[in-house]
């Protein structure tokens, strides 16, 4: 007997991945990294030894993480306050799911700086990095009929987390010639009363420019309809 069946009558699992969220997936800018680097004749890591005359050395330029290299350090003063924090014993809790009082007041005041109006505590919500924080607004914003607008390109978790959340991904196009500023005639054709969010990252993931301020105001209020 196993799992409530007899051998001879034992049925497969009928696990299958989520076809929509894969084909949202397979075309990342990392996975083509990946790709790429893995056919290297010479590991990026080994790059600071003497590879020999006949080996050329390989610049990575497609590194996120700053902390692959010694000289960005994080500051020592973030350093000294996290060991200060482990060590008092105090934070050794079962932390509130939104992130604990002192660091979301922290934030708040922090954020509160350039605003016209003051953040509270109640304001803050802390996740484990943006795939999390996306998860979290995606599920709350999900209603029948919901769409969000998305940039093309755009960075593939969001669609993905659209399709789990039930909400339909609509795109507007970013124009090369124009440094990947938003097409906003696009945004105005394709957003309608069930239009529940927009999405801007900026910089911008995987174009790289920065929005002018010039352009976000103009992006808002062609939004505002
Ligand atoms: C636009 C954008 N959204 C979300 C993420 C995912 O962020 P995290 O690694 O913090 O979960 C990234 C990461 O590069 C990103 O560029």
């Amino acid at each position: 007997m196993e799992n409530g069946m007899c051998k001879g009558e034992l049925e497969q699992w009928n696990f299958t991945p989520n076809k929509e969220l894969l084909k949202s997936s397979e075309n990342s800018v990392r996975s083509f990294l990946h790709m790429l680097i893995s056919n290297l004749p010479n590991p990026i890591h080994n790059l600071t030894q003497d590879e020999g005359e006949s080996t050329r050395p390989v610049i990575p330029l497609g590194h996120g993480d700053p902390s692959n290299f010694p000289c960005f350090r994080t500051t020592p003063v973030a350093e000294d306050c996290l060991i200060d924090s482990i060590r008092s014993a105090k934070y050794n809790c079962y932390p509130p799911c939104t992130g604990m009082l002192p660091a979301r007041k922290a934030v708040a005041n922090y954020l509160s700086t350039d605003l016209p109006y003051e953040l509270t505590a109640e304001d803050v919500f802390l996740s484990n990095g943006c795939t999390q924080a996306v998860e979290i607004m995606m599920a709350v914003l999900a209603s029948p009929g919901a769409n969000v607008l998305l940039p093309c390109p755009a960075y593939p978790l969001y669609e993905g987390r659209a399709i789990c959340s039930g909400i339909e991904a609509r795109y507007f196009h970013l124009l090369p010639e124009n440094g990947w500023e938003v097409d906003l005639d696009n945004v105005e054709a394709i957003a309608d009363s069930n239009t529940v969010a927009m999405l801007l990252a900026n910089p911008a993931n995987p174009c790289g420019n920065v929005f002018s301020y010039e352009h976000l105001s103009k992006v808002k209020l062609s939004f505002s309809f």
